[in-house]
């Protein structure tokens, strides 16, 4: 049985934690650091307060505009595959450590050309990490992404690591020997190759509903079923996709502990009704699909509102996905 997900900030006991929030008197979660006069917080291991009194000042901490928040790497990338039309599978080799810190499932990049301002860069889902290679899919779609690849360009700055891409984290990090039902449609699937390795490092067993969503076609199927997942690809995920569901969470046989949904918010939104159709009520991580610019709770394109009427900053705070008001 998986507990109940209290909000916290996805970089506590990081080492990008305590970060500019806190000298703002904004952080997600220290009461004291957000100007309040009462210790309240939901307590995670580690006293955020003395940890910004303690902690040697860092350099990201400055108000020189050119220092780097988190680590960068500027290098090139190869185009690996071509997935669809404008969809790119990437592989660029990036500094060890910023390698080794994506290598958690959920982690996610902020890219742009080197070249570029700072606005250019856009988040983006790591799909595998290799050594020093990471490996991206890009859709080229807006003015930011498509900017990637023209001109034949092939440099690119990567920033990061940045770690809220999927709500649920927590549950999928703790389940183990558990049934999971992973779903995954168009764009959801990058994100949803390294949580199945991670359900399937706990000893779970994964079932996948795959479906081609916007990008047209399903190209993570033969690397979930080598890994031992049940794999059911349909071509479309609400008319295919959510039948399926709703026949799974009629069986109690066959019926999941946790469900992961990789994709846009209308499947995430089209799960929780197949669940309260259905009668039940389970766990659902979710990818994180918000407009994020800064990813670091500075510039508040992220926040999301929750049913008790706050207001959340996605790119840092960790929460359930069924919690947020649909827009
Ligand atoms: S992306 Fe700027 S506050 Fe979250």
């Amino acid at each position: 049985m998986l507990n109940k997900l209290l909000m916290s900030c996805i970089d506590i006991n990081s080492p990008y934690c305590p970060c500019l929030l806190s000298q703002t008197n904004h952080c997600t979660f220290c009461s004291h650091l957000k100007g309040e006069l009462v210790c309240d917080c939901n307590w995670s291991g580690v006293c955020i307060l003395y940890e910004k009194q303690w902690q040697q000042k860092k350099p990201r901490w400055t108000n020189d505009a050119d220092s780097p928040v988190r680590l960068e790497s500027d290098t090139e990338f190869i185009i690996k595959q071509k997935i669809a039309e404008h969809t790119y599978l990437l592989e660029i080799e990036v500094l060890p450590a910023l390698a080794q810190s994506l290598a958690k499932c959920g982690s996610f990049i902020f890219m742009r050309r080197p070249s570029d301002q700072q606005f250019y860069h856009f988040p983006v889902g790591v799909m595998k990490v290799d050594g020093n290679n990471i490996q991206v899919v890009i859709e080229g779609a807006g003015p930011k992404s498509s900017r990637l690849f023209t001109d034949g360009n092939r440099q690119v700055l990567v920033r990061g690591p940045y770690f809220n891409g999927i709500f649920g984290q927590p549950w999928i990090d703790n389940v183990d020997n558990g049934k999971i039902l992973l779903i995954a449609g168009g764009m959801g699937q990058p994100p949803a190759v390294p949580i199945a390795r991670k359900l399937l490092t706990n000893g779970n067993s994964v079932k996948a509903i795959l479906a081609p969503g916007k990008i047209g076609t399903v190209f993570i199927a033969a690397e979930l079923a080598v890994l031992g997942i049940q794999v059911q690809e349909v071509t479309s995920m609400r008319q295919f996709g959510m039948h399926a569901l709703a026949e799974i969470l009629a069986d109690p046989e066959a019926c999941p502990e946790l469900i992961v949904s990789a994709g846009p918010d209308s499947q995430h939104y089209g799960i929780i009704a197949a669940m309260q159709a259905a009668g039940v009520n389970l766990p659902m991580a979710a990818t994180n699909n918000t407009t994020m610019c800064c990813g670091e709770g500075i510039c508040g394109s992220c926040e999301r509102l929750t049913r008790n009427n706050s207001r959340v900053r996605t790119c840092k705070v960790q929460a359930d996905f069924s919690q947020f008001i649909q827009e």
